[in-house]
């Protein structure tokens, strides 16, 4: 009930016609077309979170020595905007996105942003590029928000910035892959590790995504799609796949995904996908999961499904595991995969009862 931010408001004069708009939604891809306007919000040690303003899309003036560009003090969000049949636009669970962020702020010591600022500034700037979020009934097309905050300060000193500025942006948003829902395969990288314990893995901060660039590239040669990450001291365990969390169904009604140790991130689909699977009366386990058990409940036949899943990519099927040595393929029928991953997507698009309270209107 803490009262609106105040967002200074400058406008482009020269919107987008709202047919241009249309064209443009037809086939938007993911995360390479933004809408017009950005929100802007500042912080520094004398004033804490001031200058709110919502401002016409385009480059951030930051000196070359602003802290981000060296030191990567700097963490991130992926939400949605849906839009339901009656026009209206949602949310899902948008507090669990301003609590992470907050929970990345504070491991990379970053002041928090209060969640009433995060969830306006969400707010202020679908509101003015509400033409851009796609139109109901076009598949599962949204808006994809993407807070994030860097630091700012000009300054080469290894210590947290004294100035911040925490921004969002919208992109129009397809299918995160290029393949739509075709399972993708996963290779174990033997090579390199994405967070180990005490590190940053369950924060949302660039650096992690950084670092799995190169175990990705190594994954493409090896012709997969995706990389699966093990844990950093037993090289074992299952963790994630950097941008996705994974899930492993079992013939016997059990659902395994690693559990949050502290080196994986928290997703929220993650999370909503686990009271799903309770509702249903599958039992979940989130515990640690080797590598070994997944080969070897995959041969036997006692695993019978395996997914990845993230707010980007919402639930993609897993078709294939191969590492240095071998590979193996998954099971191909992917029922209660595609059952859960409707399940949600209903939710989400206002086509199924929101019995849980997860959507929040923008
Ligand atoms: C998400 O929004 O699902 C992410 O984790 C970010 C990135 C993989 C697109």
């Amino acid at each position: 009930t803490s009262s609106p931010t105040p967002f200074q408001i400058s406008l482009r004069s020269d919107r987008t016609s709202a047919d241009e708009i249309s064209q443009l939604l037809e086939s938007p891809g993911f995360g390479s077309l933004f809408t017009e306007h950005m929100v802007l919000v500042e912080w520094d040690r004398e004033q804490g979170w001031h200058g709110a303003r919502l401002m016409p899309y385009g480059p951030l003036p930051l000196e070359p020595s602003a802290a981000v560009f060296h030191y990567a003090q700097e963490i991130f969000e992926g939400m949605k905007a849906y839009r339901h049949d009656d026009g209206s636009v949602w949310t899902f669970r948008p507090e669990r996105n301003a609590e992470r962020f907050n929970s990345s702020a504070r491991r990379m010591a970053m002041p928090e942003l209060p969640p009433t600022i995060f969830l306006d500034a969400i707010r202020a700037l679908v509101e003015v590029d509400q033409g851009w979020v796609p139109p109901a009934g076009t598949g599962e097309t949204s808006l994809y928000l993407r807070p994030f905050m860097i630091a700012t300060e000009e300054a080469l000193g290894v210590r947290p910035s004294n100035r911040y500025l925490f921004t969002v942006i919208a992109s129009p948003a397809g299918s995160y892959f290029s393949g739509g829902l075709t399972p993708v395969s996963l290779w174990v990288s033997d090579q390199y590790v994405r967070a180990a314990p005490g590190g940053t893995g369950f924060a949302k901060t660039g650096g992690n995504y950084a670092a799995s660039l190169a175990s990705q590239a190594e994954g493409i040669q090896h012709g997969c799609d995706q990389v699966v990450f093990l844990d950093a001291v037993e090289h074992r365990y299952v963790e994630e796949l950097g941008g996705m969390n994974l899930f492993f169904l079992y013939a016997d009604g059990r659902v395994v995904t690693p559990e949050l140790s502290g080196t994986i991130l928290p997703g929220v689909t993650r999370a909503s996908l686990l009271d799903l699977a309770r509702e249903r009366g599958l039992v979940v386990e989130e515990r640690r999961f080797s590598i070994d058990e997944w080969r070897e409940g995959v041969a036997s036949g006692e695993i019978t499904e395996v997914f990845a899943c993230g707010t980007a990519a919402v639930i993609t099927p897993v078709g294939k595991l191969a590492w240095n040595g071998g590979e193996l393929d998954m099971p191909q029928e992917h029922t209660l995969t595609m059952e859960l991953r409707q399940e949600l997507l209903d939710i989400q698009y206002g086509r199924a009862e929101d019995r849980h309270g997860w959507l929040y209107q923008l």
